[in-house]
This record gives C-alpha cells, sequence and structure tokens, in this order.
C-alpha cells in the first residue's frame, strides 16, 4: 500500500554542450531521494528537464548559425546532450519537461495574463543593470564590485518598456514564511534571503522583455516576452498539468514535496516563486532545499577542465556508481564540496573496494569455499556476535533520520560503520580457523550467515545511491526479492537459514592512483593535442578552399551546424584581373549585395553564371584573393577529372536557407 505521494524536482538545466561532474550533482542527489522514497513506498513523482528560453540562448543558436530551436534540440536530445547525461547518471525521473515543449508554452501564456488579470502584473519601463549570462536585471545597490552578484560577470545599463509583477507587495508574506517555517532550508540559507534581499526592500519584478524574441510571447502584448524565471519557475506546476491537458496529476503530487536547487538560485525558489503562487492563490511547496557547489580543486568548476571532469570519461573508467556514491558521499549536501581526481580515487578505494567490496568477495568466496555455496542449518551463536547483530538491525532507523534531516553523505556514513563492523568480525571470529575444525562447522555457519545478513541489510539501503551495483550484489548473496524490500532492511534474519550465494565479478577494482592519475594527465594531453590538431586542420581547409573555392573539408556534425548556407542571385560576373582561374561574382543575397571570389574560370564564362541562382557559404571570414575581397564562397562540384560544375539552386528566393 502507497505511504502517500512524493513530488521531488531539480532545477530544469539551462542547455549546455559542456556538461561536467557539477552538472550532475544535483539530480544524482535527487535521484537518489526519488529512489529512497519509492523504497519506502511512495508513490513518487521525480521531475526533471530543461529550461530553454532567453536571449543567451538566442545569441548562441545566431552565433552556430542555426535556429534557436535546433541549437536546443541538440543539445538536450543529441549525443552527449542532456537526457544522454541523465541516462548515463542512471537517474530514475518519471517525467522530463522542456520549456520549449507546446503545452507549456500555452500554459505559462495563461498563467502570465492570469496574473495580469488579478492585478498583479502591470505594464512600466525597466531601468537596470543587466547580466546576459544570467539573464537578470539588478539594482545598483545589489552588484558586487559593479559586477553581477550572481556569477561576477560584466552587467551592461539596460532600460525598456516592460510588465512587472508586484512583488514587493509580497514582501511580509514572503518574509514570514522564511522566518516562522522551515520552508527554506538549510537555515543559513535564510538568513541570506531576509538581509540580502526581503529586509533592504523587495522591488517590483520585471517580468517581460522587449529586446530578443526567444522566450514565450506575451499573448495580449506582441513585442513582448515572458521573463525566463517565470517560465521556468512554473515548470515544476505544468509538467503536473496545470493549465494544460497534457497531464493530469496536480491534484495528486501539487504540492511539490521538495525542490532542490543550488545556492545561486535560491533567490528565485525562495523569494519569487512562493510570491507568485500566493498572487494565484496556489499552495506552496512544502520546501527548498539550497545546496552548495562542486568545485574542482577549489575552483570553480568548468568543461574547459577537459577530461578530469568529463562524466563521460570518468563513467567510463570508473563506473556510474562510483561517481554517484562519490557526490553522494563526499561532499556535505548544504554546503560546497571539492572534486579532485584524487578524493575520488581515495573514495572508490577506501569506501567501495576495500570496506564493502572486500567485505562481500571475503564473505561469498568463503560461503562458496568451505560450504559449496550453502549454508548448512546447525548455527551456534555467540555473544561476540551481538553488537554486529544490533548495529545491523538498528541501521535503518539511523539512515533514514540522517536522510530525512538532509544529510545523505552521514546515511552513508552510517552503512558504512556497519560494512566496517563486519569486516572487522570477520578478523575476529577467523572463519579460516574454524573452517579447519569439524566441530565447527555450526559456529562457521553462523559467522558466515552474520556476514550475510549484514551485507544484505547494508545493500538494501546503498540502493538509493549505487542502485546497479546493489543489484549484483543481492544476486551474490541470494537475496530474492522479498529479502531485498525496505521493510525488510528492518528485521534480522531474513535470508534463509540455508543461504545460497553465488560468487561475481569484482565489484570495484581498486584504483592505482599514480598510475590512473599519470593516465588521466596523458589522456588530457592528448585530447588538448587534438583539439590543437583539429583547429589546425579546419583552418588550413579554410584557407584551401577558400583558394580554390571549390571543396569543404569533412566537418562535425555541430560545425556542420555553423556553416550558413544561402542561395543568392548571381547579378553580376567578371574575370580577375591577372588570375586565370578567377571569376569575380556580385551577388544579392536577400536585398543585400556581396562579392564572391570562385576559382571556377576554367569552367564558366560570366555570362554563363549571370542571372543564375546559387548556393553561398555566407559566414564565411572574408579573404582577400589577388587583391578582391571575397565574401564567403559559392557551392560546386567537383563531377570529374577536369570537370568542375556549380550547383545551381534556380528559382529559390534569394536568401533562403539551405540544410
Ligand atoms: N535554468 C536554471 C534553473 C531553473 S529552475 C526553475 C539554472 N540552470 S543551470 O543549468 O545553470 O543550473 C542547474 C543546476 O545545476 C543549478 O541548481 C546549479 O546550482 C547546478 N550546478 C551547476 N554547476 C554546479 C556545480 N559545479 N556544483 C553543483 N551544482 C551546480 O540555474
Amino acid at each position: 500500500m502507497s505511504k502517500g505521494k512524493f513530488y521531488i524536482t531539480t532545477p530544469i538545466y539551462y542547455p549546455s554542450d559542456k556538461l561536467h561532474i557539477g552538472h550532475a550533482y544535483c539530480t544524482v542527489v535527487s535521484d537518489a531521494y526519488a529512489r529512497y522514497k519509492r523504497l519506502q513506498g511512495y508513490d513518487v513523482m521525480f521531475l526533471t528537464g530543461t529550461d530553454e528560453h532567453g536571449q543567451k540562448i538566442e545569441e548562441k543558436a545566431k552565433a552556430a548559425g542555426v535556429t534557436p530551436k535546433q541549437y536546443v534540440d541538440r543539445i538536450v536530445e543529441g549525443e552527449h546532450g542532456v537526457t544522454d547525461l541523465w541516462k548515463l547518471m542512471n537517474i530514475s525521473n518519471d517525467r522530463f519537461i522542456r520549456t520549449t515543449d507546446d503545452y507549456h508554452v500555452a500554459a505559462i501564456q495563461k498563467i502570465f495574463r492570469k496574473l495580469y488579470d488579478n492585478g498583479d502584473i502591470y505594464k512600466g519601463e525597466y531601468k537596470g543593470m543587466y547580466c546576459t549570462p544570467c539573464e537578470s536585471f539588478w539594482t545598483e545597490s545589489q552588484l558586487v564590485n559593479g559586477k553581477c552578484p550572481d556569477c561576477g560577470r560584466e552587467v551592461h545599463p539596460a532600460s525598456e518598456e516592460a510588465y512587472f509583477f508586484r512583488l514587493s507587495k509580497y514582501a511580509s508574506r514572503v518574509r514570514e514564511l522564511l522566518t516562522t517555517t522551515d520552508f527554506l532550508e538549510p537555515a543559513s540559507r535564510v538568513n541570506e534571503m531576509v538581509h540580502n534581499f526581503i529586509d533592504p526592500g523587495l522591488e517590483d519584478l520585471c517580468v517581460s522583455r522587449t529586446s530578443f524574441t526567444w522566450g514565450v510571447p506575451v499573448d495580449f502584448d506582441p513585442g513582448h516576452v515572458v521573463y525566463v524565471w517565470v517560465d521556468a519557475l512554473f515548470n515544476y506546476m505544468t509538467a503536473l498539468g496545470f493549465m494544460n491537458d497534457r497531464y493530469h496529476d496536480c491534484e495528486r503530487f501539487w504540492p511539490a514535496d521538495i525542490h532542490f536547487v543550488g545556492k545561486e538560485i535560491v533567490r528565485f525558489h525562495s523569494i519569487i516563486w512562493p510570491a507568485m503562487l500566493m498572487s494565484m492563490n496556489l499552495p506552496l511547496p512544502k520546501k527548498v532545499f539550497g545546496h552548495g557547489w562542486l568545485n574542482f580543486n577549489g575552483e570553480k568548476m568548468s568543461k574547459s577542465r577537459g577530461n578530469v571532469v568529463d562524466p563521460y570519461l570518468l563513467a567510463e573508467r570508473y563506473g556510474v556508481d562510483a561517481l554517484r556514491f562519490f557526490l553522494l558521499r563526499d561532499v556535505p549536501f548544504g554546503s560546497d564540496g571539492n572534486f579532485t581526481n584524487e578524493a575520488l580515487f581515495y573514495r572508490i578505494n577506501a569506501d567501495l573496494a576495500n570496506d564493502l567490496g572486500n567485505l562481500v568477495s571475503r564473505t561469498v568466496s568463503m560461503a562458496e569455499k568451505y560450504f559449496g555455496g550453502t549454508l548448512p542449518q546447525q548455527r551456534d551463536p555467540q555473544p561476540l556476535d551481538t553488537e554486529l547483530i544490533s548495529m545491523a538491525s538498528g541501521l535503518r532507523g539511523i539512515y533514514e533520520q540522517n536522510m530525512e534531516h538532509f544529510a545523505p553523505q552521514n546515511a552513508i556514513a552510517e552503512v558504512f560503520r556497519v560494512i566496517s563492523r563486519a569486516n572487522k568480525y570477520i578478523d575476529e571470529t577467523a572463519p579460516w580457523v574454524l573452517a579447519r575444525d569439524e566441530a565447527k562447522q555450526p559456529r562457521l555457519a553462523t559467522v558466515l550467515y552474520n556476514l550475510l545478513e549484514s551485507i544484505r541489510i547494508c545493500v538494501t539501503l546503498l540502493q538509493p545511491m549505487i542502485p546497479e551495483s546493489c543489484e549484483k550484489i543481492f544476486a551474490q548473496i541470494g537475496a530474492d526479492a522479498d529479502a531485498r524490500t525496505w521493510d525488510n532492511a528492518a528485521v534480522y534474519g531474513i535470508l534463509p537459514a540455508q543461504a545460497s550465494v553465488c560468487r561475481g565479478e569484482n565489484l570495484f577494482p581498486r584504483i592505482d592512483m599514480e598510475k590512473e592519475l599519470a593516465e588521466l594527465d596523458k589522456l588530457t594531453k592528448k585530447e588538448q593535442k587534438a583539439e590543437e590538431k583539429a583547429v589546425k586542420k579546419t583552418e588550413k581547409a579554410q584557407a584551401k578552399a577558400q583558394e580554390t573555392d571549390g571543396i569543404v573539408s569533412i566537418l562535425q556534425i555541430e560545425d556542420f551546424a555553423k556553416v550558413d548556407l544561402r542561395v543568392a542571385h548571381v547579378v553580376a560576373c567578371e574575370p580577375v584581373k591577372r588570375a586565370k582561374k578567377l571569376l569575380k561574382l556580385t551577388l544579392d543575397l536577400a536585398g543585400a549585395q556581396r562579392t564572391v571570389v570562385s576559382g571556377i574560370a576554367a569552367w564558366y564564362q560570366p555570362e554563363d553564371l549571370i542571372g543564375h541562382d546559387v548556393i553561398v557559404v555566407a559566414n564565411l571570414q572574408p579573404a582577400k584573393l589577388c587583391g578582391v575581397e571575397s565574401q564567403g564562397m559559392i557551392l560546386a562540384a567537383d563531377a570529374g577529372e577536369n570537370d568542375v560544375r556549380v550547383i545551381f539552386a534556380d528559382g529559390i528566393p534569394s536568401g533562403s536557407k539551405v540544410r
């Protein structure tokens, strides 16, 4: 029977082609909580997704020569994109929302109108300092050394006609929510919100933009798009079916039980989000938890650090569970943590290989060696067993206390206390000595049974953190479905007396720290070299292509997306003086003229081209060829030996994009 519902969310991610291990942090912890609640018997809804609108995306897409939708599609659903990363990390989300999903867009329009109809959104003019990367307006007083207080980057003055949300109206209610309830945790974040944002005076929030178009259009005022944070925050409700017919889960799951968010976005979740919900008379989420940041060697993490923080490479070399384990065990949830390869290897070796891996492999090997895999029924319990049995029996309670207090690192530490105790128990009982004496067989069976039971309980509790490895260990110790349940993690003696084991692979191979660090270093250098080589190759090919104006080098798909191919009309054409091979073409490209020099004089007379439509690479770096600046190049095919043919696109309107 269900214990009730549990709705858990992660922030929805900005599509980024530079995903690093820090990005996986919040989603891995959320996943562990979703799994934990499912195991406890809750009906869980675990939501994650992507936040795809905004000026930054619009700009990046433009630079890449693709539409914003094409840009986000590739990063969200393409190879090594966001959804791939969640698959890799074994994330068990029940739903995935993209803010570009039609149902969400339509719902946001309705929500915006509702806030407007309520009188909480009004039109005014915005003047402030804007941080483009963060999509945030700031007042002068909020800036830190004149820079964005969130990311530390440059801000610029901006002003535009805009709609405003009456955030100030809700200041005292939000303050009360934060100071008199446990809506926001950890408590340190409450002080920060109250002292830095609410007490200095909450200003109304600018909630529409006119300076770009990649957003949800305000349906009653064309030209305005909804501020990306309004669009983003309501994902937590639209994904359940709020103001749309795609889903019908609001009644069951809203309000959210927990929003896990990084510390830099606590402000949006604990001030703006509840204020908007108050304005709409909607129930508030039960809790927002602001976790810390995972740094790299003490500095902000970024993908430019290469292999050492690349989740794909790390997972391939050390296993997904090892990575999940590190994130959950090493970083105290709520505080900042430090990722280093040394720390990762240390955790793998100390906890997973030495403690857990050793305990399982020693126990299973001994059961196989001494009893052919199946324990006999006779028992000989002794006082020495009591401590281990009582620790294992009481473990679930302590573990749950820690989980409920948002300290998964401590919950895991408690499990490992029992694992260490069990390893010590092996040394104390010395099964290899018992095995030499036929009369001590019942005692030997008792020792091995206690070890198997301790492993069963520990592994049941580790399932949320390292699910795949736990499955494998369960199989090795012969735990059937009943022996794996959460209820039975609090009961000692669940495995049958004649428990059977089956030895399996070594789950957590030890890492030779020095060798592995050197290996990673080598890989990083190799990657850097390969990158440098690729850049050089592309530059060379570009230069060659400009010289001969015929052939383009082989490109990666993402590089290809950067090539802006357009249809252009040839309005004039003439030979280039002192250059036998070159023709100078004057093209009309969507009303604008440009000059392109092409090495096709051996195959075409100017009159063969004038009046035709051709395909031009429109975003090529201009280059001078025999004194004439070429602003792009036209496409032609090598049709055979000494046979070059221009690719005509006659009849297609000038400026049309070619894909
Ligand atoms: N799109 C917004 C969230 C909108 S929620 C309605 C956003 N996206 S983000 O991609 O920039 O960040 C997503 C989450 O990843 C944030 O919670 C952020 O704190 C987290 N992290 C990004 N890098 C991180 C680390 N290095 N360490 C821990 N978490 C990090 O903000």
